[in-house]
């Protein structure tokens, strides 16, 4: 028989970390499987690339940038988070059905929690999510379903915020976060500022934020952004980009294969790989 039949679609995705993070669990477990890269341009069909994929057989595979949303429209099962959210990055393929789940916010929560334990504990922490694009709304709903209830997001075009909390209380415009920083217990950066080759970029400063403040950046190229680079000069807690990575993929491969591999060492050998 065939070993497991895993991917990813998107593009460009050359340069991607989820084969080697799947590898990683596949051995973990002695699994015999694959995990291929599945690249569709905008100039191909996607439509029959996909139908050639559901004939190959695959048993499951990730969905990136560009095709979160556009992959929606060819699904037999939304999940309900996934549906909240409205975009897919995992497809369970079950007896010819496809069935789509988003494990982005999820794999970012339990990162966090991974991390943090002391927060599972205090599901009342003030939260500030900055931006509003994706990543934040996938963060949103993942912490909202963990049972956290003070989630703040502040961005750029403020509609843009209420349009993911659906109040306009709880949002802000970059200019309020950065003067109510220390009423924060965790912030989380979900922009794109501070990525390669930008890296003297941050979003808002972090002068007069707490040092009990746990302060995450999803950017993990580079590693220590500019803005946990403050965050560490303020005193404050720090929580790196990539292992929201290596959990999303851990719940996509529990989607899949009902397996929960193990992480304890997977952080800092990713981190390695990172740094070259
Ligand atoms: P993704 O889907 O990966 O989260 P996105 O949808 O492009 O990415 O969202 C990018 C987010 O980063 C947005 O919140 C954007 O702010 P706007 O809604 O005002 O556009 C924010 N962002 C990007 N560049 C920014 C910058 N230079 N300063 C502040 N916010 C920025």
């Amino acid at each position: 028989m065939l070993g497991y039949q895993f991917g990813l679609v998107g593009y460009p995705i050359g340069h991607s970390l989820s084969p080697w993070i799947h590898q990683q669990f596949l051995e973990q477990y002695k699994m015999d499987g694959t995990y291929e890269l599945f690249e569709i341009t905008p100039k191909d069909n996607f439509s029959q690339k996909l139908s050639n994929l559901k004939e190959s057989g695959v048993n499951g595979f990730n969905v990136t940038v560009p095709y979160k949303e556009t992959v929606l429209n060819f699904l037999d099962k939304i999940d309900e988070s996934a549906e909240q959210i409205g975009a897919v990055n995992t497809i369970h393929c079950e007896n010819g059905k496809w069935v789509g789940y988003n494990t982005d916010g999820i794999g970012f929560v339990r990162s966090l929690e991974y991390e943090y334990p002391e927060l599972t504990q205090r599901k009342s922490s003030q939260i500030l999510i900055i931006g509003a694009g994706g990543a934040a709304k996938g963060i949103y709903h993942g912490l909202m379903r963990h049972g956290y209830t003070n989630i703040t997001i502040a961005n750029r075009t403020l509609k843009k915020a209420v349009l993911i909390t659906e109040n306009d209380q709880s949002v802000l415009n970059l200019e309020e976060a950065a003067d109510q920083l220390s009423s924060f217990d965790v912030i989380i950066q979900t922009t794109s500022v501070g990525m390669k080759p930008n890296i003297d970029q941050t979003v808002l400063s972090l002068q007069g934020l707490n040092s009990y403040t746990i302060v995450c950046d999803i950017v993990y190229q580079p590693l220590l952004t500019k803005f946990l680079q403050e965050a560490k000069l303020q005193g404050a807690s720090i929580h790196f980009g990539h292992t929201m990575l290596l959990f999303q993929a851990q719940a996509a491969f529990e989607i899949w294969t009902k397996k929960n591999p193990d992480m304890t060492e997977l952080a800092s050998r990713l981190q390695l790989l990172l740094e070259g």
